[in-house]
Parts: structure tokens; C-alpha cells; sequence
């Protein structure tokens, strides 16, 4: 699957199939955010690949009930380990970084023939308290992870016309 390919084929999945995910396949997906730029190549970030059944139940219910979370083979739970880092440009480093990680996983993911739903609505200090993650690291995302047990349809995006714009804002 080319680049573009997986782009355009990408879906929010949010019901998965009762597989588990090879380890191989895992170990790619894990190897692409490993893979993936960083503000000058800091890697302030943690990935913890949740599977015990009754802790994804909970991320479950950290995330306001999304219960598709829990019935994923995996949760990807990804996490900025530097949070005060600030970029010349104004932006906090480690969002920007954890972001292309989890945007790289989630194409390699594609690629596999897996799904994913990225994860932005929880509730980041039950999540930090279930996985005893330190006060000081902040959770960027979660990625239900697992082969998709449906075939959502491309989500309308905005025209080209309507985001782009050439030598000044408009
Ligand atoms: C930053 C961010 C946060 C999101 N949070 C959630 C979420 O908490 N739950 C969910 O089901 N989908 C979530 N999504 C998925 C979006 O709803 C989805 O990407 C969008 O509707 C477009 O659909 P598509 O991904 O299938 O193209 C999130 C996506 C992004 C980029």
C-alpha cells in the first residue's frame, strides 16, 4: 500500500473483531512512531500498550463510555514525558510530536490491515491514575487497535479551495 493509499483508505474504526493482533504486526506499528520526527529529535514520549481486559474496560470508561475501547485487542495509549518544552514558534513540543507518532501508527496500522480510532475525549487524570502514569507526562491520545468488524464510509472533508490559499491568508 502506497503512502496515499493508506491516507485515503483510513477510517475511524470503532468496532473490532475478537483477533488478537500478531505480535509482529504490533512491533511494526510500535516501530513507526519510534520512527517518527520530533522536535529536534527529543522523543520525549511513552507508549504503553495496554491488553489486560478489565484496564482497557476502564480506559473505556474514562473516555466518557466509549465502550469500543474496551472490546479492542489493544489500546495504544500515547504520552508526552516532557510537557514544558515550548517551541520557538509558540507550540507545546510534545503535542505536536506525540500527534505525528500516533498519526504515523495509525497509517503503518492501516497499512496491516488494521484499524484505529484515534481517542481525544477522556478524562486524563483517571487515565494517569489506572496506568500510574507520573504527574509530570500527559496523555495525548489513545488507539484502540484491531482488525475492523466494520467498513465506515468516507467522512466528508472540506475542498481543496476551501483550505488552501496561495502567498498570503485568505
Ligand atoms: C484529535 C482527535 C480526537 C478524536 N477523538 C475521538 C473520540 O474521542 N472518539 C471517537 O470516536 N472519535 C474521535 N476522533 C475521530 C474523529 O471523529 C474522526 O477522525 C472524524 O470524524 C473523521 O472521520 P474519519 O477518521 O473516519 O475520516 C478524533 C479524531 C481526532 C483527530
Amino acid at each position: 500500500m502506497d503512502v496515499f493509499t493508506a491516507i485515503s483508505q483510513r477510517r475511524s474504526v470503532r468496532a473490532y473483531k475478537a483477533i488478537e493482533v500478531e505480535e509482529e504486526k504490533l512491533k511494526k506499528i510500535l516501530e513507526a512512531a519510534r520512527l517518527s520526527p520530533s522536535a529536534s529529535n527529543r522523543q520525549e514520549w511513552k507508549f504503553i500498550v495496554v491488553r489486560n481486559k478489565e484496564t482497557k474496560k476502564k480506559l473505556a470508561r474514562a473516555a466518557f463510555g466509549q465502550s469500543f475501547i474496551g472490546e479492542a485487542p489493544v489500546v495504544l495509549v500515547a504520552c508526552g514525558t516532557e510537557s514544558k518544552a515550548i517551541m520557538a514558534c509558540g507550540q507545546p513540543a510534545y503535542t505536536v510530536d506525540v500527534s505525528i507518532a500516533c498519526a504515523f501508527m495509525i497509517l503503518q496500522a492501516c497499512d496491516l490491515g488494521l484499524g484505529t480510532c484515534w481517542i481525544g475525549a477522556f478524562k486524563e487524570d483517571e487515565v494517569k491514575k489506572l496506568l500510574k502514569i507520573p504527574d509530570s507526562v500527559r496523555v495525548v491520545a489513545m488507539l484502540p487497535l484491531g482488525y475492523p468488524d466494520e467498513g465506515p464510509s468516507q467522512r466528508s472533508r472540506k475542498g481543496l479551495d476551501q483550505i488552501i490559499c496561495f502567498e498570503k491568508f485568505e
